[in-house]
């Protein structure tokens, strides 16, 4: 297993920072689906400076938020402290994670858990269905074989990752990419609600630039 390394957060600024700050646009469905599910608590898995675990306090969660980057976690302990939101905040590596079994009716981990080699995700995997409780559910995103990361010619850890050396927040963090036949594999365990594939565009100066991912919301059974 390659080694774990969270995001450098201290290197986001302005405008690039702040997408990190609202909620994705999935959240508000996913809130919705977990509040009409009757789920009392939730786990931001990979929380980064906390903006789903800020939204899921807001919205009446018993919530906590999990994180390897001690900066990500002091902005969100912060905006917590500054909100009045009583979120329980843990520091470590999710391959191991600091909950009992069975604890969380639900786990929001967008963006998270492709970074791993493919040996990492297999056990976050095991340890999402180990924290879950029966019936509960986790929505997650992968990153997509498709996307132009999966493409470069980056250090190659096994076959579905590679090393990212873009410089920044994420230089050299390992990224794991994935398929429809690999998810189905990975979730044989689970009941797959939904599995999405799904472009996001971004403005650059020259033009627009995108990346694909994969949107799994997924139910362990009872
Ligand atoms: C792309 S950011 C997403 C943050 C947050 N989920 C969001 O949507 O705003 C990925 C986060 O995963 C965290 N991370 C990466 N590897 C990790 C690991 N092994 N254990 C726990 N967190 C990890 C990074 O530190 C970073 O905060």
């Amino acid at each position: 297993m390659t080694d774990s390394k969270g995001w450098d957060w201290k290197q986001l600024e302005g405008e690039r920072k702040r997408m990190w700050q609202e909620p994705a646009i999935e959240y508000y469905y996913i809130a919705k689906r977990w509040k009409n599910e009757g789920f009392k608590n939730s786990l931001d898995l990979g929380s980064g400076l906390g903006r789903h675990a800020i939204a899921l306090a807001k919205d009446g969660f018993k919530v906590s938020a999990f994180d390897i980057s001690e900066d990500g976690m002091e902005e969100l302990k912060k905006v917590s402290k500054e909100e009045n939101l009583d979120i329980d905040t843990k520091i470590g590596d999710m391959i191991n994670l600091p909950y009992e079994d069975g604890e969380f009716d639900s786990i929001f981990c967008y963006n998270v858990i492709s970074h791993q080699d493919t040996s990492g995700v297999k056990k976050v995997i095991e340890e999402i269905k180990r924290v879950l409780k029966p019936d509960g559910e986790c929505f997650l995103t992968l990153q997509s074989k498709s996307t132009w990361g999966f493409k470069q010619d980056w250090p190659v850890i096994d076959e579905n990752t590679k090393l990212k050396m873009v410089p920044g927040e994420e230089y050299e963090v390992p990224h794991f990419y994935a398929d429809p036949d690999l998810i189905r594999d990975l979730f044989k365990d689970f009941n797959i609600i939904s599995l999405r594939h799904i472009e996001n565009f971004w403005k650059k100066e020259d033009g627009y630039t995108s990346s694909f991912h994969y949107h799994v919301l997924i139910k362990k059974d009872k």
